[in-house]
């Protein structure tokens, strides 16, 4: 009994000794790291941001924790973020690799991959792709308002009664995001629509929950039956769907006539010759649902969100659709050229993607050589993880930093003004991609649809809820939409 006892306190030693993890030299301060797990331990897996805002309290801007053996630095605040994102674009702009999210996409796509020529190539040619649409005879716009259509008929039959929206907005982002992609949209009953909505969401779950962790954590554990081989086997399908749709386009399309990313990537392919191999079919279907995922999640969770508070402030509502009416007139349709002319509907959107703050820690970055910030040393592929959130809410930075107040976007004489800590989308070499993009979908979404229709808090909706449910990206507790006609319609 004493022996086993002994051997296993040596065995503990031995661990420590061999996986003891120690903060380089002048890096950011933070809570001390137990062996192999870290500060995992520490926090609650399920939703750590109770923990890490007490870390953040404690350690100030810029600190650190270690996610197994891997240390990470937290950048808080705008100063930091922008020292770290921008000032220093190229030093901050790796992504990690070896984890479960870059072995289930192979390596490949364009989110996950680290800076370097494959990845700003890509990057490039799809920032070009979605700015020229270009695409075939059908705009951007064209596609969205088609979609849009599809929503305000869903409305019309919920006239009068309430609705619940948590799928519907998936549905209409995956479809926009398809058009553009595939030039397919799906009815909402469809099969392989749902499947794909549903794969989505489980392995953002994955990923972000304890199995993506011990994933991450505990390379030893990888090969066995563990919940997290779902996602693997999850890809399977999500890659059979892309790579459908691929072989098709291969049938049928024309060179030089390109109707939509895939026909575009398959010129750029002819283009290229074989010798730059990097674009390739099988890294084709990897980007498709990278940007699949990229453009799902995140533009359903900040209608949501929109819906949520629209609901809830009734004049913020009212003054939207006044403007709007006045704008419009007899137009039969919104178009994202009567921006300008919408000064308070625009505060009130970028109001939305403040409060909703869909992507809390953006996508973890890396740095990509040894560097410094803020007065500390951080080695190469140190994993970075920014808290846009904390830009989002800082309160040196706002009007109104805990309101949901289109004022925060409006100068004295009512004229639109973005501050600086907008940053929803992040900054720096690595923004998002669909910049673009999401923000047509959430004018032309939100001005139609508030043309239209009025939305009310249902009678039996209980009081509503503010707080979101954590995430990779995060969203609203699941709530009833009340819709009306609007009577001079
Ligand atoms: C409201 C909607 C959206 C929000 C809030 C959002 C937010 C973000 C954020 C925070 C990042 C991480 C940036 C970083 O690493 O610093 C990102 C990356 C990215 N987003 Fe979005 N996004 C949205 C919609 C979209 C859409 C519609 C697309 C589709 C084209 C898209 C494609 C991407 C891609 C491809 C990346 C990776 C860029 C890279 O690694 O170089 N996003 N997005
Ligand atoms: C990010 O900032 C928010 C707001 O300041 C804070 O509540 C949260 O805990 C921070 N997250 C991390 C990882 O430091
Ligand atoms: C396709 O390109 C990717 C990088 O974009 C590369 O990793 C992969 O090896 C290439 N595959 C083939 C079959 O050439």
């Amino acid at each position: 009994m004493l022996d086993s006892l002994i051997l296993l306190c040596l065995g503990f030693c031995l661990l420590f000794f061999l996986f003891r993890t120690k903060r380089p030299k002048n890096f950011p301060p933070g809570p001390r790291p137990v062996p192999i797990f870290g500060n995992i331990l520490q926090l609650n897996l399920e939703n750590p941001i109770n923990d890490l805002k007490k870390l953040s309290e404690r350690y100030g801007q810029v600190y650190s924790i270690y996610i197994g053996s891997r240390p990470a630095v937290v950048l808080n605040g705008l100063q930091a973020m922008k020292e770290a994102l921008v000032t220093q674009a190229v030093e901050f702009a790796g992504r990690p690799q070896g984890l479960m999210v870059n072995h289930v996409t192979e390596g490949k796509g364009v989110v996950l991959l680290n800076h370097g020529p494959i990845w700003r190539d890509h990057r490039r040619f799809a920032l070009m792709t979605l700015r020229n649409f270009g695409l075939g005879k059908q705009s951007m716009e064209e596609r969205i308002l088609a979609e849009v259509s599809h929503l305000t008929s869903h409305f019309e039959k919920s006239a009068g009664k309430s609705t619940d929206p948590q799928t519907l907005f998936h549905k209409t982002a995956s479809n926009i995001i398809c058009t553009v992609l595939f030039g397919t949209r799906y009815e909402h009953e469809d099969e392989t629509l749902q499947l794909i909505i549903r794969m989505i969401t489980e392995n953002a779950k994955i990923v972000n929950g304890p199995w993506g962790m011990i994933y991450d954590t505990l390379p030893l554990l990888r090969g066995l039956p563990l919940p997290f081989q779902k996602n693997f086997k999850n890809f399977e399908t999500l890659k059979k769907f892309a790579g459908d749709h691929v072989a098709q386009h291969e049938k049928s399309w024309v060179p030089g006539e390109p109707r939509d990313f895939v026909d575009c990537y398959l010129d750029e392919v002819e283009k290229r010759g074989d010798d730059d191999s990097s674009f390739n079919k099988s890294q084709l279907i990897f980007y498709l649902l990278d940007l699949q995922f990229a453009a799902t999640d995140t533009t359903s969770n900040t209608l949501l969100t929109a819906f949520l508070y629209l609901m809830t402030h009734p004049d913020v509502q009212e003054r939207c659709q006044k403007e709007i009416d006045e704008v419009l007139g007899e137009k039969a349709q919104a178009s994202f050229e009567d921006r300008p002319r919408m000064p308070y509907t625009q505060a009130m959107i970028h109001e939305v993607q403040r409060v909703a703050n869909t992507v809390p820690l953006s996508v973890f970055h890396t740095t990509t050589k040894d560097t410094q910030l803020m007065g500390y040393d951080i080695p190469k592929d140190t994993l970075i993880i920014p808290n846009l959130s904390s830009v989002l809410n800082e309160e040196s930075q706002w009007k109104f930093p805990h309101d949901f107040n289109p004022s925060n976007f409006l100068n004295d004489e009512g004229e639109f003004v973005k501050p600086e800590a907008f940053m929803p989308f992040s900054v720096g070499p690595r923004m998002c991609m669909g910049e673009g993009l999401a923000r047509m979908e959430l004018f032309l979404i939100l001005v139609t649809l508030l043309r239209r229709f009025q939305f009310i808090w249902p009678e039996d909706g209980g009081v509503p809820d503010y707080t979101p449910v954590f995430g990779i990206t995060l969203t609203p507790k699941p709530y009833k939409l009340g819709v009306r006609l609007r009577g001079n319609q």
